[in-house]
């Protein structure tokens, strides 16, 4: 087994979770879950994005969030709090809220990245070159996405070599980071393993992270397909939130408690405390009038009310 000893956990539940969402959830809700999860000690927590307030409503409080986020935290060197930026205009305002880290999203699917971004994949990659050139110049870092991984909810499959074309386009512009998105949770260990290889030809496989929606329970098998690869980065939502309001179909994100619980498991350090990561699920679930989607989850909280 080549498993790595360490593991970065990047927690996307406040973005992709939330974006999501059917209830509204309020501001103050948002950012005390942030709290919470820079409390359990996750490295990266995905704060918000600066998209179109018609395209994604449930983000129309982005800068309210982030200059919240960044006034208690900003000054902590160890949590990153990277927010969507899918134009200069996204980059302009998330700047001006104080971002330090941005992210930029195409996909491996012509359909799906005209549905998501209103532009085609070439199109896609000049704007966020220009992203990426305005944040160079301000060293502010750039995350890159690639969606439609392993299958498009419009177009099918998808071959691994046109996922491993747009992460190597993201890499070489400057993305210090490529996260592969099964956005519809299509993937099996076996093609989640063929698309990685692919993807580790092109770039660096240090430098790849796994984006792993749960739509049909492989999240997590794909996780550990990943890190038997040697993977070492993985985007996770607290409680299971999530899914993609352009990718009818997809459930939530892989559940951060899943993860950990994974990891802790294989005794691979990710620095996350379960403890506080369970009362931040429980928090946001309360909120949203459910229980955690995290198997892992509910099961630790039966052990603690028995
Ligand atoms: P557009 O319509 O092509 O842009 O949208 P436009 O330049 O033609 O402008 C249209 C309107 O949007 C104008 O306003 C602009 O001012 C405004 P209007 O005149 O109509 O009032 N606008 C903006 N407003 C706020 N922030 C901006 C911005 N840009 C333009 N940055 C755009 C292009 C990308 C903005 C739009 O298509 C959009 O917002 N799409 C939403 C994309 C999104 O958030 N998708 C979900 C996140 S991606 C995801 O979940 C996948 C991921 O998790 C990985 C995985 O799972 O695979 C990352
Ligand atoms: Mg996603």
């Amino acid at each position: 087994m080549n498993f790595p000893k360490r593991v970065k956990v990047v927690e996307v539940g406040p973005r992709d979770g939330l974006q999501n969402e059917r209830q509204l959830v309020p501001t103050a809700v948002k950012i005390e879950l942030i709290d919470r999860l820079v409390a359990a000690g996750l490295p990266a927590v995905e704060a918000t994005s600066f998209v179109s307030p018609k395209w994604v409503p449930r983000m129309g409080d982005n800068a309210e969030v982030l200059r919240a986020v960044l006034a208690r935290h900003g000054q902590r060197p160890n949590v990153a709090f990277p927010v969507l930026t899918p134009n200069l205009r996204g980059f302009d305002a998330a700047l001006e809220a104080g971002a330090r880290e941005v992210a930029i999203f195409g996909a491996a699917s012509e359909t799906f990245s005209q549905k998501n971004i209103n532009c085609g994949i070439a199109e896609s990659l000049e704007r966020f070159a220009a992203v990426v050139d305005a944040a160079r110049a301000l060293e502010v870092k750039v995350r890159g996405y690639v969606s439609c991984v392993v299958a498009c909810p419009y177009e099918g499959a998808v071959d691994p070599a046109r996922a491993a074309w747009v992460a190597r386009r993201l890499y070489e512009m400057g993305c210090h980071e490529v996260s592969l998105g099964d956005t519809i949770g299509a993937g099996t260990p076996a093609s989640i393993q063929r698309m990685i290889a692919a993807c580790a030809e092109a770039v660096p496989l240090d430098k790849l992270a796994g984006h792993y929606h749960d739509t049909y329970g492989m999240a997590i098998a794909n996780v550990y397909a990943s890190l038997q690869m040697g993977m070492a980065v993985f985007d996770s939502a607290i409680a299971g939130l999530g899914g993609c309001p352009y990718a009818p179909g997809a459930s939530g994100n892989l559940a951060t408690e899943d993860l950990v619980f994974l990891l802790d498991g294989l005794a691979i350090d990710c620095g996350v405390d379960m403890d506080a990561l369970l009362d931040a699920g429980v928090f946001i679930a309360r909120h949203l009038g459910r229980e955690p989607a995290s198997k892992a989850a509910r099961a630790l909280l039966a052990g603690r009310a028995g």
